[in-house]
This record gives C-alpha cells, structure tokens and sequence, in this order.
C-alpha cells in the first residue's frame, strides 16, 4: 500500500499563519520584530538559503537587516558585528549562515550570540537548556520535524527512532527533542556498524547524510509501513535531491517526507516563529 507524503509546505503554511498573527500582536504593542543575518562569502547554496529567509519573514511581517561580510572577514571582525547586533534593541534574532570560512570557527561565532537572539538554538546555554528539556529557542529543523509528527498525528512515545546525523544543527538536538517526547532513540553516523540493520528494527528513520554517492536509503533497508523523514538536500545531476528516492520509499513506508518540500519548509517557518518568540522574550512577554 502507498504511504501518505508528509507535506511541508502546508504544515509550514500553517505555523506561518500562527507567527503572521503573533508578529501584528506585537507590533500593535510597539515591537517590531527584527531578524539579522549574518551571510560571510560566497557560497551559493547559503546565499539562496538567505534569501529564501528574508523573504518568509517579509511574508509574515517580520523586518529583516541582512549582513553580507567578505569571505576574508577575521574572528575579530565577526565578533565586533555580533557584539553590536547583541546591543542593539532593535534587532531580535540573530542568524549566522552556516557553515563558515575556515578562518572562523563556528562555535567561537555561534557562542557570542546573546541567548535571547538565538534564533538558531546553538549557544552553549541554550543547548544546555534543550537537554534538560527547558529551552525556550531551539534549533529550527528539529522543531520543525516536530511539528510535522505532531500535525500528522504521529505518536513518539515508545517508537525507535534512528536519527543519520550527528551534526549540532540536525542530530543532536533532535535527539533531545525526540527523548523528551519518550521515544526510544539511535543516533547513527558515518562510523556506524550495521546501519541496514538498525534501520530495518525501526518505526522511524530520519535521515539527514546528504551526499549520494555515499548513502542511499533504500526501501529494502526499511521495514513495511514504517516512517520516513528525508532531511538532506543536495543538487544531484542538477536536481534538488534527499537521501531516498521519494517515489520508491513511498510504495513501503506509511508517511515519507519528499524532497523538496517535505523538511525544508519547516526549517524557515521554525525560524520565524523563534524569531517572534525571541521579540517576546525581548520584552519578558513569554512566560517561562
Ligand atoms: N546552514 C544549514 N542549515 C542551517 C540552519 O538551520 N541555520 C544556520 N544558521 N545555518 C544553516
């Protein structure tokens, strides 16, 4: 039997309505919400990524102040900026495009931002606070891979979950987010043994290796009816393309997310609801 395609970007339509509604709220209370990005050299792929954000914030009211530094920019220089937006009241979320030069490190730079503009969720504090299960901002793509189980009526509680990804941004936050709702969780990386194995003893498998040459998910590595969360992309013979071929797994599993629109939608309107969220925090609006 053919599974159900988990689409993107209708949950992603309707958490986009929510923070609409939440950001004119705000502003009727003289709090314009404000999104800084921090975009350093030219990569391609981030500068669509950018875009893309600043255009979703644009579609739900929020205001944006977009940084493009050279691919050249020092730590000291990276610092100075994230010290300024950090003061500057105006500003509510501050996001660094991903992944940096090499000169910059990524989590001398991440940590610098204030907790209260993290949109991201990867100051040290905050993640301290995702892994007792109290975090206010939390990374974008975990929570949004939430919300996809949540409006699809998914329930967690006892499901093993195999996670391919380790990465602060995807895996380990995830992890988190996937305990806390009492799922049992695997968290499976390049070093993994048995990976076909592991997935095969699983109700869920989300994915997230992003390169085909290496890593396929194949349906003969899932078992019938089980559930798939595609979240990688990557441009493969000029397409935009995950870790399995949406239309082969779809014949095996019960739910799959497609690429693209499945886990990339979620991602943006994720952003723009911690970045209302941060507004309030701003202001001492959200209650802890
Ligand atoms: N690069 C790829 N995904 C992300 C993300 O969610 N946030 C940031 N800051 N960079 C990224």
């Amino acid at each position: 039997m053919v599974g159900t395609k988990i689409d993107g970007v209708l949950v992603a339509s309707s958490v986009k309505e929510r923070v609409r509604k939440a950001a004119s709220e705000l502003k009727s209370q003289g709090i314009e919400p404000c999104l800084a990005t921090i975009l350093v050299g030219d990569n391609q792929a981030s500068a669509t990524y950018v875009k893309n954000k600043h255009k979703a914030c644009a579609e739900v009211g929020i205001l944006t102040k977009d940084h493009k530094l050279p691919a050249t920019t020092s730590q000291e220089e990276m610092n100075e900026l994230l010290g300024t937006l950090n003061s500057d009241n105006s500003i509510h979320g501050i996001l660094v495009q991903l992944p940096l030069p090499k000169q910059l490190g990524e989590f001398e730079t991440t940590s610098r931002i204030s907790p209260i503009k993290d949109v991201d969720g990867l100051t040290p504090y905050n993640v301290g606070l995702l892994s007792l299960g109290k975090a206010i901002l939390k990374a974008c793509t975990p929570s949004g891979i939430i919300e996809l189980f949540d409006y699809y009526n998914i329930d967690l509680e006892g499901k093993n979950i195999v996670i391919i990804n380790r990465s602060n941004l995807l895996g380990k936050p995830l992890y988190h987010l996937l305990l806390q709702r009492n799922a049992t969780v695997t968290t499976c990386h390049s070093k993994t043994k048995n990976l076909q194995k592991i997935c095969q003893d699983s109700d869920i498998i989300i994915t997230g290796v992003g390169n085909r040459t290496r890593f396929t998910l194949t349906p003969e590595m899932i078992r019938d009816g089980a559930i798939v969360i595609d979240v990688a992309t990557t441009r493969h013979d000029e397409k935009l393309v995950g870790d399995c071929d949406f239309d082969k797994i779809i014949q095996k599993a019960a739910f799959a997310s497609p690429v693209p629109g499945g886990v990339g939608p979620m991602t943006i309107a994720m952003l723009l609801k911690n970045t209302v969220t941060a507004a309030s925090l701003s202001e001492n609006i959200v209650r802890r």
